[in-house]
């Protein structure tokens, strides 16, 4: 399946944007955040902190839990693609630790987890430490880690991991789009993500498709749209379905996905944070919508294994349950990117802080910062 990006016409053109802000090398322009801005950041983390941890049994009763699957099989093929014995990850916004084990199998040496949600990060400790899941205890992770509460958004990562860089790989799963509210908090996500990646280093991520959610905006009669486990619903000041080429921030929907989100979320154009990106010295490797990634890794033998044992479109033996045509729908709604820091890797350059992680997290491990620093 062929993915396209096609040229809007003038008038509803979301090009790239005159920057406001001169890209500053050290990061340390100073951005203004009004209130509302802090308010969703924290209505989102609220959100996220409310969701507890499900059981085994709660987990596959969810109406998207093959939908949930397969975001696993993406994540992990990015992971497999990318991800080198030893590397240093910092994974941006991640969450529970839902992608500890494929970081775990990708035998990583060392790893930073970031969240707004306390809630969340306190499941990744526990799940770090192989106390989470009472069904499956399972063996002790292989890498050392370190988790910080904060908002990876807004504060200067480059001085909290000052001693932990430099990092292999950045990863920011479902999230690099909550930083999109603001231009400064869009461009504080890739200042962080490129001051703390070595020179060669990979930033491999997933985030809503603002071209598919911008098509079905339009396509349908008001301003929502959804199925049987999801719906978007924009404000009315879109009720001309137009959006300014002049500012590609800011651009907010509320989402629903049945057992997950339900969430202000901004549109993301991908060739603004492409261009971004390239400001930051993050170049693209490549952007791919689900649907396309999906039919692509598919056809390598490794993949169907992996998609057969997560069971994301069934198990292939007695398991008749599959994917649904809603929860495809969905998939569709996403797409993975690639980007590369620019330069050569410095082989002489050793990873900072390992150190600094541990093979066991105590509570009081974890660091919480404000966004003051
Ligand atoms: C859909 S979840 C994805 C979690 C994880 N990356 C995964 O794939 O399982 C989105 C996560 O982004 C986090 N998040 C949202 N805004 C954030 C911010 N400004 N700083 C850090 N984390 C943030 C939320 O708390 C939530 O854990």
């Amino acid at each position: 399946m062929k993915r396209g990006y096609p040229e809007p016409s003038p008038s509803t053109s979301l090009s790239p944007p005159q920057s406001r802000f001169k890209y500053n090398p050290e990061g340390d322009a100073q951005f203004l955040e009004d209130e509302s801005t802090k308010i969703f950041a924290r209505k989102v983390a609220d959100h996220y902190s409310a969701r507890t941890n499900q059981t085994l049994e709660e987990r596959e009763a969810s109406p998207i839990i093959h939908l949930k699957k397969l975001n696993n099989w993406i994540k992990s093929v990015l992971i497999q693609l990318y991800a080198r014995r030893g590397d240093a990850v910092l994974d941006l916004a991640c969450g529970k630790g839902g992608d500890l084990i494929k970081w775990d199998k990708a035998k990583i040496g060392y790893y930073v987890g970031i969240d707004i949600a306390e809630g969340s990060i306190e499941d990744c400790r526990t799940r770090y430490n192989g106390d989470a899941d009472h069904h499956q205890r399972r063996k002790k992770f292989t890498f050392p880690a370190r988790l910080i509460c904060g908002d990876c958004f807004e504060v200067r990562l480059d001085k909290v991991l000052a001693a932990d860089a430099p990092f292999d790989i950045c990863s920011c799963q479902f999230a690099m789009h909550y930083s999109w509210s603001t231009e400064a908090r869009a461009r504080r996500a890739l200042a962080n993500v490129s001051a703390l990646l070595r020179p060669g280093g990979t930033f491999i991520g997933t985030m809503p498709d603002a071209n598919v959610i911008i098509k079905k905006l339009r396509e349908g009669e008001g301003l929502a749209f959804g199925n049987s486990v999801y719906w978007i619903r924009f404000d009315e000041e879109y009720s001309e379905k137009k959006f300014k080429s002049s500012n590609p921030f800011g651009i907010k929907y509320t989402f629903h996905l049945e057992d997950a989100v339900d969430c202000p979320e901004w549109i993301v154009p991908f060739h603004v944070f492409k261009a971004l990106a390239e400001e930051y010295e993050l170049d693209l490797v490549f952007v791919k919508n689900s649907h396309e990634f999906v039919h692509e890794y598919l056809k390598r033998p490794e993949y169907v294994e992996l998609m057969r044992r997560l069971g994301a479109l069934g198990d292939g033996n007695q398991d008749q349950s599959t994917l649904s045509a809603d929860e495809w729908e969905v998939a569709y709604l996403y797409l993975s990117f690639v980007l590369r820091k620019r330069g050569q890797p410095d082989r002489s350059q050793v990873n900072g802080g390992r150190d600094k992680g541990k093979m066991h997290l105590e509570k009081e491990d974890i660091l919480y910062i404000n966004n003051d620093l």
